[in-house]
């Protein structure tokens, strides 16, 4: 006859003496912190905190044993329910593997611990001239685990690509409790498969990642910010395209904010668009990085003077002063604004090539147009990469048939056009229909007969992404 499930109170009794660098926490305590991005990220009650990789170890062993599963956990910043837990499961949490190993400046790479959050590695880099290849919103609680467990992209994945194109080496716990290190501080290794990346997206299905190499590069320190108005993406392109070439400068971050969002996020925050010509127009935010303050400058205003008439530009601010430019950054990085709103609105996060935005875009409004005419929709995200983020102004969660006429609406013609019906928030519990209904059958199949030579007991993260 199978044992009845453990309950969090006898894991918690089990587990608190296991390994000296283990710190356990029960249901009490959990309750009185914030369980970040999802109310039910620490139902499961029981959080183990390793401060060292064999306490880690020592834990999964337990939990095999056991047959207890585990939800790994980093700064709880995801958005699609990648870190619900359950009672009779023990969350793992990075938060105790907070160091930075080694900065290796004159190779431009570092070393971390998976919980260090993004913001803290870089404050630490910058005196060294230093930073990371990526950067999102997030980055004052985002952990470098969680962005690697979810292949992270943020607003330089245009220039230096996503996260699992800076990740030299990984070190992961795997469910078999065996220690998976490839510590590797180089960028090119020509000796079969790359399994790290086995890690890089896999949503902590297939181990818990403990320390990561980064490749870094040089910062420029001095910046230069504008709000420009557009008409559509294709204009905005042909903007980037214009920063993206010019010498001296670096483009920093492209941002497009289709007009409902920019309009009714301003007027939230009692932001002046005045500066916007026309109702209808996009509001594209550009930030260059230079050696001067003046180059960067310059570079702005240069650049948005010749621009200005062959794309038709309508309106442009530059900022002032720092203050100023964390504003107008706030005004895309606060993009959770809507939610007071509409709580629970469904959101969806795709991509596409960016030439193929406007028609995505225009197609998506007939789409929901045809299941309601009252939908309206929030539009906004990465364009430089083709990455949107989209929102239903439309209090969630919708009825289930409700639910599959809007994904099918945001998802119809993205795989075709290569992009993908998940840019770069992961799978989680929230995209596992678009996952079965978007990823070909063979993929599939093989991403679930790998789980199972790694994972055949489904300790990892269960019930998630489903592999
Ligand atoms: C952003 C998050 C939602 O770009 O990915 O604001
Ligand atoms: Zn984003």
């Amino acid at each position: 006859m199978p044992l009845p499930p453990l309950t969090p109170e006898d894991i918690l009794e089990k587990i608190a003496g296991l390994h000296p660098d283990l710190t356990v926490l029960g249901p009490e305590v959990l309750r009185s912190r914030h369980p970040g991005e999802h109310p039910d990220n620490f139902a499961g009650g029981v959080m183990a905190q390793p401060s060292s990789t064999e306490a880690a170890a020592t834990l999964v062993r337990w939990c095999r044993e056991n047959d207890v599963a585990i939800v790994p956990q980093g700064g709880l910043t995801g958005l699609v329910g990648g870190n619900v837990s359950h009672a009779g499961e023990v969350i793992l949490s990075s938060s105790r593997l907070n160091r930075i190993v080694s900065v290796h400046a004159d190779e431009m790479t570092v070393e971390v611990e998976a919980g260090v959050a993004l913001e803290a590695l870089q404050q630490a880099l910058l005196p060294l001239g230093l930073t990371t290849g990526i950067d999102l919103g997030s980055r004052g609680t985002a952990t470098v685990g969680g962005m690697v467990s979810t292949n992270a992209g943020g607003i330089l994945a245009f220039r230096n690509g996503v996260i699992r194109h800076q990740v030299l080496g990984i070190e992961a716990v795997l469910p078999s409790g065996e220690v998976y290190s490839d510590m590797t501080r180089v960028v090119k290794v020509s000796a079969g498969p790359d399994l790290k990346h086995l890690f890089i997206g896999g949503e902590g299905a297939f181990g818990f990642v403990t320390k990561i190499v980064l490749k870094l590069e040089p910062i420029r320190p001095h910046r230069a910010t504008a709000f420009v108005g557009v008409g559509d993406a294709a204009s905005a392109l042909a903007v980037i395209r214009k920063f993206r070439s010019r010498s001296g400068i670096l483009l920093e971050g492209a941002e497009l904010m289709w007009p409902r969002y920019i309009r009714d996020h301003a007027a939230l925050k009692g932001f002046d668009l005045s500066w916007l010509e026309g109702e209808d127009t996009a509001a594209l935010l550009l930030s260059v990085s230079a050696e001067s303050e003046e180059t960067a400058l310059t570079a702005l205003e240069e650049e948005l003077e010749t621009l200005w008439e062959p794309v038709g530009i309508k309106g442009a601010i530059l900022a002032q002063s720092l203050d100023q430019a964390r504003k107008f950054w706030d005004i895309r990085e606060d993009s959770g604004f809507y939610y007071a709103e509409i709580p629970n609105a469904p959101s969806f996060d795709i991509s596409v090539p960016p030439s193929y935005l406007d028609t995505y875009v225009a197609g998506v409004a007939e789409r929901l147009k045809a299941i309601d005419e009252s939908y309206d929709f929030y539009v906004y995200g990465h364009i430089a990469d083709g990455n949107l983020h989209l929102t239903l102004k439309k209090p969630g969660p919708l009825p289930e048939s409700e639910l599959l006429a809007v994904e099918g609406a945001i998802y119809s013609g993205v795989q075709a056009a290569g992009g993908s019906f998940s840019a770069e928030h992961g799978v989680g519990l929230e995209k596992r229909h678009a996952y079965e209904a978007n990823v070909p059958k063979a993929k599939r199949d093989l991403a679930r007969l790998i789980k199972q030579a790694i994972d055949p007991q489904g300790l990892f993260n269960p019930g998630k992404v489903p592999f």
